[in-house]
């Protein structure tokens, strides 16, 4: 009689904190991450939208073509660096953006991939 109750209040005491444990990354974008998250802000979320969900503009940056076997860090920087042909969607093509440093764009991209991460996209 005892030890059933016991195992049933380690399974109460157990589950709570692992499922919290999973929800909070979603919903924080962890600090050093910010630099990276107020950049894209700034540059790209007009068009590409908050949390990188896309607008009127442009595409989701957590679609699947996006993960990064399809669309390697170096397809980021050359977009912001050269702009993009329309070919994937119809917003229409990316203008290229100046004035974002390399080191900004790779502040950027390890924003995005986190927000990837937390879309399960990879
Ligand atoms: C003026 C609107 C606009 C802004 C601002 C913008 N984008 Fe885009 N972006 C687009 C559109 C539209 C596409 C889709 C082109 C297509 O049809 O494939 C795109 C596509 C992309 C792609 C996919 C490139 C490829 O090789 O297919 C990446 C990566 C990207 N954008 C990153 C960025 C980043 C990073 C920023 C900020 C520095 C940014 N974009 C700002 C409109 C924009």
């Amino acid at each position: 009689m005892l030890l059933p109750a016991a195992v049933a209040l380690a399974l109460c005491v157990a589950v709570p904190p692992a499922a919290a444990a999973a929800d909070a990354p979603d919903s924080k974008v962890p600090p050093a991450l910010a630099k990276g998250e107020a950049l894209f802000n700034t540059n790209c979320s007009v068009c590409h939208g908050a949390g990188a969900r896309g607008t009127k503009q442009g595409p989701p940056v957590l679609d699947k073509i996006y993960e990064p076997n399809h669309h390697a860090d170096i397809a980021f920087y050359r977009a912001a660096e050269m702009g993009v042909r329309a070919h994937h969607w119809k917003f229409g093509d990316m203008p290229k953006i100046p004035g974002v440093a390399r080191d900004d764009l790779t502040q950027i991209i390890t924003y995005i991939r986190w927000l990837q991460k937390q879309a399960g996209i990879f």
